[in-house]
């Protein structure tokens, strides 16, 4: 930047290591929709409040809407000289319509227009996102309602569990997700506070007009205190928070898709268009995609520490330092944005596997609660059932057999009061079915779950 636009105190030019060094407009570049509308919500109140001429104003606006026009036409030369996206588009005005141009910048400072700027970007990123949610939401949706009858065996310590349907599961996926989409959009609104008219940190001396600003730019309202309105960014720190969380969920969804897709479990194949292979190995169909979805969990978690280190012990209000948390949250939401859009489709091309879903529930005992519970039920206490039960399962496997396979006296001989009717517990579609509690994995609730996420996904895309 030259000297000449701070003023007199300058008899030097910045050095060439210092300009470079604090030069933020390759990044902060793509604040310019915002800093154009921001600009002009500013411009237009100055001449409401008769501190700017209305002839002016209607020069600096439509100066302003020349600059939009040029950079979205991709003309716009952008000078690293001139530091940010503000001084760029600020010289660029001047250049177009003279001294008018100068006084833009009337009651306002970068502090607040860039605390303003990066307000309304974040608050349209979150909304985004939570439509990308949305995209994945549909394509579980769809997959699930698909797989109703899939029945696969459920994990814990990723060893084979209890019996339920892909589709509960897939359901679970959409619980993580929905609550991700109600963090982001939290952050989204309670982020929606203007800084402007803040200025540098202390407001300003013109009867400037903060209500009317907050409300063309769509904000609730002001900011209630002009220091913390340009010297903090925990709006940012919420957001990028909120994406970090999803991050971690898409990671361990990716994660399930990486191993369901591997020999071993067989469950999901995904699609040629989401796999790639291996340069050296021709059987290969690497799940590369879920594998960046899960490595790209690092950059987000890592965003949120950059901003957590980058605020902390900083003094109020503004300082340079603040400048440093573009590329971090600009990383943060593209790289989201791309995991959701990933894996949306990835889902959505995927294969399950009934029948290799269906095998897998055979083996590991998973029918072994039904046996303890069907003991409790008959008015065994609950931890002897269990411990009856521990010895079938050991007898089973000692003999190699299922428990399905055991002749009855075997759980005679374990307890008295067993009868035929043991074995029909013991069948996984039945042992499904019985779980009919709410959130469980019987059919009526589970679609009845479908259907109320497609009810929300409908009214969401309708508003
Ligand atoms: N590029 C700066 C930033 O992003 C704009 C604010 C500059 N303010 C200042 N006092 N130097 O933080």
């Amino acid at each position: 930047m030259s000297k000449k636009a701070w003023g007199g105190r300058f008899d030097e030019e910045l050095d060439a290591i210092a300009a470079r060094f604090s030069a933020s407009v390759d990044v902060d570049q793509r604040l310019w929709p915002q800093d154009i509308d921001g600009s002009i919500a500013h411009v237009r109140m100055l001449a409401d409040q008769k501190i700017l001429t209305a002839k002016d104003a209607k020069k600096i606006v439509a100066g302003l809407e020349k600059i939009r026009a040029v950079i979205e036409r991709g003309e716009f030369e952008w000078d690293a000289d001139k530091e940010d996206v503000h001084m760029n588009i600020e010289a660029a005005l001047t250049e177009a319509i003279g001294e008018a141009g100068g006084r833009l910048h009337t009651a306002r400072s970068r502090n607040d227009q860039v605390a303003s700027d990066m307000r309304l970007w974040t608050r349209q990123a979150c909304h985004s996102i939570a439509t990308d949610i949305d995209a994945l939401l549909l394509a579980l949706a769809d997959k699930a309602e698909a797989h109703v009858d899939f029945v696969m065996p459920g994990y814990t310590h990723l060893q084979r569990a209890q019996p339920t349907r892909l589709a509960h599961h897939l359901l679970a996926w959409c619980e993580m997700l929905e609550r991700d989409r109600s963090r982001v959009l939290d952050a989204a609104k309670r982020m929606n506070e203007s800084p402007l008219g803040s200025a540098a940190l202390a407001g300003t001396t013109f009867p400037i007009d903060r209500a009317a600003t907050a409300e063309a730019l769509g904000f609730d309202r002001p900011m209630q205190n002009s220091i913390d309105a340009v010297g903090d960014r925990d709006f940012l720190l919420e957001a990028v928070s909120a994406l970090a969380i999803c991050s971690v969920h898409l990671s361990r969804v990716a994660e399930e898709l990486v191993l369901w897709s591997s020999e071993e479990f067989g469950f999901v194949q995904m699609s040629d268009a989401f796999t790639t292979g291996s340069s050296i190995m021709p059987q290969k169909k690497n799940p590369d995609m879920p594998e960046l979805v899960r490595g790209k969990t690092g950059r987000v978690v890592g965003a949120l520490v950059n901003l957590l280190v980058m605020l902390k012990g900083l003094p109020l209000a503004y300082n340079r330092d603040l400048q440093e948390d573009k590329a971090p949250v600009f990383d943060a939401f593209d790289t989201v944005h791309d995991c959701l859009a990933v894996l949306t489709g990835a889902i959505a091309s995927a294969t399950f596997d009934k029948a290799r879903m269906a095998e897998a529930l055979h083996t590991g005992h998973l029918a072994a609660t039904e046996v303890a519970d069907w003991l409790a039920s008959r008015g065994v206490p609950f931890r002897e059932a269990h411990h009856i039960a521990a010895t079938l399962v050991d007898r089973a496997h000692q003999l190699g057999k299922t428990l399905a396979e055991l002749p009855l006296e075997t759980y005679r001989e374990a307890h008295a009061s067993f009868d035929a009717t043991v074995f029909d517990a013991l069948d996984m579609e039945t042992a499904i079915e019985r779980r009919d509690v709410p959130g469980g994995p019987a059919r009526n609730h589970v679609t009845k779950a479908i259907d109320e996420l497609r009810g929300r996904l409908e009214t969401r895309r309708g508003s």
